[in-house]
């Protein structure tokens, strides 16, 4: 069951570390780190989702991607025959992607400062939607102008075993279960490590039914500019 009562900021310094699990020398998966702000979080993502739905994209060798995608911020990373890229413009719409809602911004903000990378600004939240079998295959987050800033990611709905690998593709990965509520954040020597998912398993989640978001926060543009 999940506790209900997580307050991150009480002067609980063991409640904290028993929940903060150090997956590399400078990555961290931080246990129900959003639950305080699910709800907000949620409320946020409806009207991004109305204005640049999720869809399947096809990476540039031809195969469509079994997570549906979208994106917020100023920002988006998009996929398609001509290769992996971030451009200004949702390409369905050709309009700007959606704002990125403050309470995501906050709460990138948080969980990078809680895992020891202070002012971290994201441009670009990717939102990946996972229903049971889809999958992200071993990759790096390679498409960003610059590496210095962390990856920040939050875990919502179903379960999944995320892979945390080395710098090789091929290179042993270690397994962590995310959780509803959990967040990741990877940054400075671990910063380019292969990581995937493997296929979601069947299940119904009480709050978000037969689907798992992840959220992905970066800064992938100009760090100077953001
Ligand atoms: C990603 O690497 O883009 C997604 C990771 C995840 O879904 O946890
Ligand atoms: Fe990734």
């Amino acid at each position: 069951m999940q506790p209900t009562t997580f307050d991150l900021f009480a002067d609980n310094e063991p409640l904290q570390q028993a929940r903060t699990e150090q997956i590399g020398e400078q990555s961290w998966v931080l246990r129900g780190f959003a639950l305080p702000r699910v709800d907000q979080l949620l409320t946020a993502l409806e009207p991004l989702l109305d204005a640049a739905p999720l869809r399947h994209m096809v990476t540039p060798g031809g195969f469509s991607m079994s997570v549906g995608t979208s994106s917020c911020g100023t920002l988006g990373w998009i996929t398609d025959r001509s290769g992996y890229r971030y451009s200004s413009v949702d390409p369905l719409s050709g309009l700007p992607w959606p704002g990125m809602p403050t309470v995501f911004a906050d709460l990138a903000h948080e969980a990078a400062e809680h895992a020891g990378f202070a002012g971290f600004q994201a441009d670009s939240c990717l939102i990946n939607q996972y229903v049971p079998g889809a999958k992200m295959s071993l990759h790096q987050d390679k498409d960003e102008k610059a590496y210095a800033a962390p990856i920040v990611s939050l875990s919502l709905g179903l379960p999944a075993m995320f892979l945390f690998g080395g710098f090789e593709r091929s290179d042993k990965s270690r397994r962590t279960p995310l959780l509803h509520g959990d967040m990741v954040v990877w940054g400075g020597v671990d910063r380019l490590r292969f990581h995937g998912v493997l296929p979601i398993k069947p299940g119904h989640h009480a709050r978000l039914g037969e689907r798992r978001i992840n959220l992905t926060f970066r800064v992938a543009g100009d760090p100077a500019k953001v």
